[in-house]
């Protein structure tokens, strides 16, 4: 199974198995992980699963959807070029190894 690793704030990683077809988002809440909030359930409304994708798999990402780049304006962290909310980025075995930062705060 893919996995996929997130950088706390802190600078502690998780390592997560991640089915394909789930998001990044329900990944990490579902097992509990911390700086993940996912207040909306995935739908776009809330920001609060902002993550910072590195470099090397930021390419392998479609484009942000319009909406998905509209709530990026709405992030409590500072949006950067590699901004993006975790409930749209759904495991796929291309992704295996995909390392996002937790952007903090999410509130
Ligand atoms: S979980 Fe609400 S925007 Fe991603």
């Amino acid at each position: 199974m893919p996995r996929a690793i997130y950088i706390h704030p802190s600078g502690e990683r998780s390592e997560v198995e991640v089915p394909v077809g789930t998001s990044l988002m329900m990944a990490a809440t579902g097992h509990g992980l911390d700086g993940i909030v996912g207040d909306c359930g995935g739908v776009m409304s809330c920001a609060t699963c902002h993550v910072f994708v590195e470099p090397a798999f930021a390419g392998l990402l479609p484009p942000p959807a319009d909406t998905e780049d509209q709530m990026l304006d709405y992030t409590a962290a500072d949006r950067q070029p590699n901004s993006r909310l975790s409930c749209q980025i759904a495991m796929t075995d291309a992704l295996d190894g995909i390392t996002v930062r937790i952007a903090d705060p999410q509130l």
